[in-house]
């Protein structure tokens, strides 16, 4: 996105003419796949044009998931049934309807500290409870998610879900360890617990490949994972998906928004499967990874050329997001006040904690800018942040 560009914008939480947002976590609309994405419609419109405008079935549609599970398999070594996989409007669908079904009212989910802060709205609109564990640099703090675990159940909460993003995650573009991973499976079989695992930036890794998933290290059926075309084709499309157990999709599929919506976004899917049957996929993602891997070093070298002494951040692997924490003065709204007046916007930490904190935390987004817009956006926040 340049600069220019943002004058006719209409995204959703604003961003007026001029301005330098830090605040989307989103693909860069330069990005997508227009034309190709063109020939797919027009191709799924001249043959399959009755399926497609039609009802579908509540999993969605065969093709796109069959081409999925061929995916899964390819880049994972996972073997996922037809029945372990389905589609949905998004992650956030996903992530809406898991928490309906499988949460009663008055159950606690578990969520990280800081988490995705639409998600954490996402969760609020149902009858739970929430319950912040922190990260670290390695992730999700299993010690705490083990403390956290025990002393509700001593205090008689029910613990029901774990919801966590432990590739890229947003906001703080972290990744779980490996070392980690098997125990947060341990524990939510000790405490009955089922993990959401929103794995959407997955594909978006920069360098080493990333550990396996929590569902692949699955072996009780205790994982939902997650998964988006937001992110590797374009966020309009609203498509995602869903593995889990059988039974769990089972569950999903048959609600009745699932059933009487005949399956998520029928048109879309038959064109993405056509899109991704012609190979088209593969070498976006392989471009897209390029794109986003420049702007992050761009973005941390301009971090590290301008911020002052006292300012610290994460340097992600891959994703969207960089994580700033800032010393006790300036506090970061007081720096974003000044950052608007010169054209630069982002979000500060405080929505990303479901129980409070993150005053001293920015959560700034280098997908959506060029990267001479991200160098320049950077310089005009350190002159900020070294005045005090
Ligand atoms: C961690 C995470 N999950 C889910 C989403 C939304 O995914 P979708 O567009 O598929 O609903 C986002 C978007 O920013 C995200 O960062």
């Amino acid at each position: 996105m340049t600069v220019e560009s943002l004058a006719a914008d209409e995204l959703q939480g604003g961003g007026a003419a001029g301005m330098m947002p830090f605040v989307y976590g989103h693909v860069d609309p330069a990005l997508f796949p227009i034309k190709q994405l063109r020939q797919a419609l027009r191709e799924v419109l001249a043959v399959q044009g009755a399926p497609a405008l039609n009802y579908g079935a509540s999993l969605g549609c065969g093709e796109l998931r069959d081409y999925l599970r061929e995916k899964l398999s390819r880049d994972e070594g996972l073997g996922v049934e037809r029945d372990e996989l389905m589609l949905t409007s998004g992650a956030s669908a996903g992530l809406d309807t898991a928490v309906r079904l499988f949460t009663v009212p008055g159950d606690t989910v578990l969520v990280e500290a800081p988490s995705y802060h639409e998600a954490l709205a996402n969760i609020r609109d149902h009858p739970v409870k929430l319950a912040a564990v922190p990260l670290d640099k390695d992730g999700l703090v299993v010690d705490s998610l083990a403390e956290r675990l025990e002393s509700l159940t001593l205090a008689g909460e029910r613990p029901a879900l774990l919801y966590t993003i432990p590739s890229f995650q947003n906001p703080s573009g972290v990744t779980l360890s490996a070392e980690r991973r098997p125990r947060v499976l341990e524990l939510a079989r000790r405490y009955r617990l089922l993990v959401i695992e929103d794995d959407v930036y997955r594909d978006l890794c920069f360098h080493d490949p990333l550990p396996p998933s929590l569902y692949a290290l699955d072996t009780e059926g205790v994982v939902i994972r997650l998964g988006s075309f937001s992110k590797i084709l374009a966020p309009g499309l609203r498509l995602g998906w869903v593995l889990g157990p059988a039974e769990h999709i089972d569950r999903m599929a048959n609600c009745g928004l699932t059933l009487s919506g005949g399956g998520a976004n029928p048109l879309v899917a038959y064109m993405v499967a056509a899109y991704c049957r012609r190979g088209w996929l593969e070498p976006h993602i392989d471009g897209l990874r390029k794109s986003y891997r420049e702007r992050r070093d761009v973005f941390l070298a301009a971090l590290k050329a301008h911020m002052p002494p006292g300012v610290t951040w994460t340097e992600p692997g891959g994703g969207f997001f960089v994580w700033l924490t800032l010393p006790a003065s300036p506090a970061a709204s007081v720096v974003l006040a000044q950052a608007e007046r010169r054209g630069v916007t982002f979000l500060t930490g405080e929505p990303f904690y479901a129980e409070g904190g993150g005053e001293r935390h920015v959560r700034l987004a280098f997908s959506y800018l060029e990267p001479q817009v991200l160098a320049r956006g950077v310089e005009i926040l350190g002159d900020i942040m070294s005045r005090g």
